[in-house]
């Protein structure tokens, strides 16, 4: 079994990603053009944004949106400290300050409780808050309205990582959509995934839209005229066919993810009440980037040593929370700072999870799962 499978879902469209390949080599269209221009017509008009903006990677989009917003050294932006490393270390290189405020344990996601009191905190200290860059973890999103709110009353700009939720709802929207900008990733493995890096920036604003393309290019508009500091950060022509390709089929896919998701939450909830299933707040959907449970602290580590013998797979997302981070250490922030964040790092676990799981194979997990607390249970009791 694998935790995701990426092989079976090519066989099932395999006819429709070889001749996208094949027409883009045939027509020698490497960079950009039509091949990126679809696709951002097709997703700008699916996320319900008037521009869409094919580049390298979600990192690449993350770092072109702050790029985009001006975002200068010293500066601040609230962010999470529960994440993949993308999301602060794009602040980081702009040397600008990543502000952590803690989750919300129940959805993993930035707590908006915790918001004002921090921006409030920081504006005391004279510090010069930029924005809030907000993660739909899991494929879910934190409560998008109530940060656009807060951003206003503080006149900041919110940037989403959508890295793992394109195709999630929020108050019928769309992730993606619902903030100044949004990024998504198309990592191989995620929900929209391509077969190598990729990612997309979403708009309304047309001179963010603007600058976003031009960045992605060296900053030029006009062949070798370069008007800004720009990078390589494109999205490869490959990439964009074959995730327009795979598009055709997405919304299935969401919603054979989800029915898997219901599948595993009624087997747990049923046979082992210890561990938690996830939470869907009920005016948004999860399109299940992660299915992730929570197991009680101390026993999470019993039960992925068994898995591991049984040849089951899973992941950790994440073990460690970013301001913990070597790379953070510079922040100074110890352990004990985001106690939710930590606590979700020693207790959450990933199973295995993509649109062409069947049942019988997440009864195995389950099975699987079953045992390995009873194990661990017992091995506490000893
Ligand atoms: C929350 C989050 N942000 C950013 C990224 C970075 O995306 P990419 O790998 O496409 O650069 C990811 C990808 O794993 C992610 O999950």
């Amino acid at each position: 079994m694998k935790f995701v499978d990426l092989g079976r879902q090519y066989q099932s469209y395999r006819h429709e990603i070889d001749s996208a390949i094949h027409e883009i080599i045939k027509k020698s269209q490497f960079i950009l053009g039509k091949p990126v221009e679809d696709l951002e017509t097709a997703l700008a008009n699916y996320v319900g944004v008037k521009h869409a903006i094919g580049v390298g990677s979600g990192t690449d989009g993350l770092l072109l949106a702050l790029m985009a917003m001006d975002l200068r050294p010293g500066e601040e932006v609230i962010t999470t400290p529960f994440t993949f490393i993308a999301t602060a270390e794009v602040i980081a290189l702009l040397k600008a300050r990543p502000v952590f405020v803690d989750i919300d344990p129940k959805s993993f996601n930035l707590d908006t409780g915790g918001m004002r009191d921090a921006l409030a905190a920081r504006q005391k200290a004279g510090a010069k808050v930029r924005g809030i860059l907000p993660v739909s973890l899991y494929g879910q999103c934190p409560d998008m309205d109530e940060i656009n709110e807060i951003a206003s009353e503080f006149g900041l700009f919110v940037i989403e990582d959508a890295c793992q939720s394109f195709g999630a709802g929020y108050k019928n929207r769309m992730s993606c959509g619902l903030s100044d900008m949004g990024i998504t990733s198309f990592f191989p493995s995620k929900p929209l995934g391509a077969y190598g890096d990729g990612g997309m920036v979403f708009t309304d604003d047309p001179e963010k839209a603007d600058m976003i393309k031009c960045l992605r290019v060296h900053g030029q508009r006009a062949r070798y005229q370069h008007e800004e500091i720009g990078l390589n950060a494109r999205l490869d022509s490959i990439q964009a066919a074959i995730v327009l390709a795979k598009f055709t089929h997405f919304e299935e896919e969401i919603k054979a993810r989800q029915e898997a998701a219901g599948r595993y939450s009624e087997l747990i909830n049923q046979k082992i009440p210890e561990i938690q299933t996830p939470v869907v707040m009920p005016d948004r959907t999860c399109v299940y980037a992660q299915y992730t449970v929570r197991i009680p602290k101390g026993l999470r580590d019993q039960v992925t040593g068994f898995l591991k013998q049984e040849s089951i797979p899973f992941a950790i997302h994440y073990p460690v929370p970013v301001h913990l981070q070597p790379a953070f250490k510079g922040l100074g922030l110890g352990p004990g700072s985001f106690p939710h964040a930590e606590k979700a790092a020693e207790e959450v676990l990933s199973l295995p999870m993509h649109a062409f799981i069947t049942p019988e194979e997440q009864e195995i997990v389950i099975d699987g799962l079953e045992k390995a607390t009873g194990v661990a249970w017992t091995k506490q009791l000893k």
